[in-house]
């Protein structure tokens, strides 16, 4: 079985994600993609924008700034209400979550913490002993809530220092470009917005490997429309995210399921989640939100700003939004753990494959000369016609069955060999990481036959 210490390792080893900092001993909840993790985060990135914007006539694409105007924290609900309700052990000084404690324990089983106060929550804490999980004793502080933004500051004039936040969504550069955006693009109603960048959280809860990180990255959609045909696309856009990843990434449909929000967040008039079965259990890769006219209502109101859509003929109306949200890093694992897969080849013999989708494969192409001597030549020619169309890598160490399972084990769909037939007949052969049958093709075909492999 696939246990998420035995994929960190594999991460790690084969360059794929390394811990954040490592040499200081780390930043917790922090990780760096490595050379293979970049590409395939990458290929993720590629995959989502071509499906939510640049197949859908009525969309465009933008880039905001990770710094906005803390007014617009003030207006989404953030600077009040993105929180997480806190308590310290003061006997071993750890911080924890008091709905998480609620949730982890045997009593709290049947109970949903977040449909609690703070004073029930540590009513209950206290009431049914619940002991800390570090060091097993019963020594709380109150609960304080804990905003999970995280605070800069920035001074344009000497000595006056104000506040700015690293923000926790990407979403509100959509909102608060609404009129740029439409103005510039000419769109009507229902239009959409996609936009890809980091958001920061002030995570205090272990991790689980990239699951919960203090900085990852979003991939969110905002279709801006009337609020009469909102739910319409609300239903739409939850089974566009279920193509997204079964179609697009190649996620076994067994391993998503969609569960409806009972507690809604601030700004949501109706949500559901996608989950993916991790091996630590369900957890969420991304959500369909009904933000209904909350962000914009609200940054109208603090701006000062109209946020108001003039329809041809018609009374003007500041629009409905529905949200595609989706968090790179959950996706990127949940595409990693369900390509993963350890097979026997003969009897005693087993290789690790990674059978991603073609297109999300670090490398689509390996070239490999059989032997170096007299071979490095012609191979390297194919290895540079060929890096100008594809992602190629270039292998000539250790023996060709050790250099097939190499690339099988970071998910190369095609194997390419230069051998002593090359140099007479200019042929190479082409193994398929998945059936590992071979075929011989002339190097002149090679363009047109990969590309309808992949
Ligand atoms: N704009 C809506 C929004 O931010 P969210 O459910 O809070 O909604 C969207 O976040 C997605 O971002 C989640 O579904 C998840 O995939 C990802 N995400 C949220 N917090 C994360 C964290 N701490 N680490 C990694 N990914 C996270």
């Amino acid at each position: 079985m696939l246990t998420m210490e035995k994929l960190i390792a594999f991460c790690r080893s084969r360059g794929f994600i390394y811990s954040g900092s490592e040499i200081y001993g780390g930043l917790a909840n922090t990780w760096d993609y490595g050379p293979l993790g970049v590409e395939i985060k990458n290929s993720i990135k590629q995959a989502w924008w071509k499906f939510f914007v640049h197949e859908d006539k009525n969309s465009v694409g933008m880039d905001g700034g990770i710094l906005m105007n803390p007014n617009v924290w003030v207006a989404s609900g953030h600077v009040a209400g993105f929180s997480d309700p806190l308590m310290d052990c003061k006997s071993c000084k750890t911080r924890q979550r008091a709905d998480n404690l609620i949730s982890n324990s045997k009593q709290g089983k049947e109970i949903d913490p977040d449909a609690m106060s703070v004073e029930e929550l540590e009513k209950f804490i206290l009431d049914n002993k619940l002991v800390c999980p570090n060091c097993g004793k019963i020594d709380w502080t109150n609960i304080r809530q804990f905003n999970l933004m995280f605070k800069t500051s920035r001074s344009a004039v000497a000595d006056v220092e104000n506040t700015v936040y690293l923000r926790p969504e990407t979403a509100q550069s959509q909102f608060v470009n609404f009129q740029n955006l439409q103005r510039t693009s000419r769109l009507k109603l229902p239009f959409g917005v996609g936009q890809i960048g980091k958001a920061f959280r002030n995570e205090i809860t272990p991790g689980n490997f990239i699951f919960r990180t203090v900085e990852f990255e979003q991939m969110e959609y905002q279709l801006f429309c009337k609020e009469q045909e909102s739910m319409d696309f609300y239903n739409e856009y939850k089974q566009k995210a279920n193509e997204f990843y079964t179609k697009r990434l190649g996620i076994k449909q067994e391993n998503i399921r969609f569960e409806n929000h009972e507690n809604l967040a601030h700004y949501a008039k109706a949500a559901v989640d996608a989950e993916y079965l991790y091996p630590f259990g369900w957890g969420e890769i991304g959500g369909t939100h009904h933000r209904g006219t909350f962000d914009l209502g609200n940054h109208q109101r603090d701006s000062k700003k109209s946020m108001e859509y003039q329809p041809e003929g018609a009374e003007k109306f500041v629009p409905t939004v529905i949200e595609s949200s989706h968090g790179c890093d959950r996706i990127f694992l949940a595409t990693l753990l369900d390509a993963y897969n350890e097979e026997e080849v003969s009897p005693g013999d087993t290789r690790v494959v990674l059978k991603l989708k073609p297109n999300l494969a670090p490398y689509t192409v390996a070239v490999l000369p059989l032997q170096k001597k007299n071979l490095t030549e012609k191979s390297e020619e194919v290895w540079s016609n060929l890096s100008k169309h594809f992602s190629v890598t270039y292998d000539e160490t250790g023996s060709i069955g050790k250099r097939y399972r190499r690339q099988d084990e970071i998910g190369t769909p095609i194997c390419l060999t230069v051998d002593y037939q090359t140099l007479e007949d200019n042929t190479v052969t082409l193994r398929d990481r998945d059936t590992m049958e071979q075929i011989r093709v002339k190097i002149d075909d090679l363009f047109t036959k990969i590309a309808s492999i992949i």
